[in-house]
């Protein structure tokens, strides 16, 4: 694990540095599990600033990695519906354990805000980050952008158990 991690909420300022993050980790990363044309498909979906704030600024725990010097070098985010829309590392920065970092800050989260179980459309890069925090795959996903397939994977995670999740189902008197 990179020492001096910090992981704070998103600010409206991040937004510019994530979005290239972004760009940076698909065009990078992308070709260790996936063709040239399905990286570019991926990168034709990117969010600019703009998108990444709107999203980021919709209720959803939104989280940044930064360390020190290096500025932001990685994000993710958890909707109340138990979704993770994004997990992206910085290239410099990957292979350091920080993409898991940031999904256990997301299940922590997850527990306190009493979301039964997370999940995520997770790429064949972040499977095993995934797994290693105690994700299971549910299915393949074929998603078709622009006119090229690309896979994913469906993960998923129990958080609360199910007696914690059943008096959460029963209804206030
Ligand atoms: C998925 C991702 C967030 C993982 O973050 P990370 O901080 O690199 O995670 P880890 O440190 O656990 O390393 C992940 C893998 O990269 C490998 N790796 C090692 N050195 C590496 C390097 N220099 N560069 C890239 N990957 C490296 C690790 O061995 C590990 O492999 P494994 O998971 O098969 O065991 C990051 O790869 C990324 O941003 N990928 C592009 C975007 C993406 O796929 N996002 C997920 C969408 S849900």
């Amino acid at each position: 694990m990179t020492s001096g991690l910090t992981l704070r909420p998103y600010e409206s300022s991040d937004a510019e540095a994530l979005s290239a993050i972004y760009r940076r980790a698909v065009f990078q990363l992308g070709p260790r599990a996936y063709r040239p044309d399905q990286v570019a498909a991926w990168l034709s979906i990117a969010p600019d600033a703009g998108m990444l704030h709107q999203i980021y600024t919709d209720g959803r725990h939104a989280i940044v990695a930064a360390n020190g010097a290096n500025g932001l070098i990685g994000f993710a985010d958890l909707a109340d519906t138990g979704h993770i829309r994004f997990l992206y590392v910085d290239p410099d920065h990957a292979g350091r354990g920080i993409g898991g970092a940031l999904v256990n800050n997301l299940l922590e989260h997850a527990r306190d805000a009493r979301v039964s179980s997370v999940h995520s459309d997770a790429s064949e890069l972040a499977r095993r980050v995934f797994e290693r925090a105690g994700f299971s795959c549910v299915s393949r996903q074929e998603h078709e952008i622009a006119g090229t397939w690309i896979h994913n994977f469906l993960m998923r995670k129990r958080v609360l158990g199910a007696q914690a999740s059943a008096r959460r189902s029963q209804p206030k008197e």
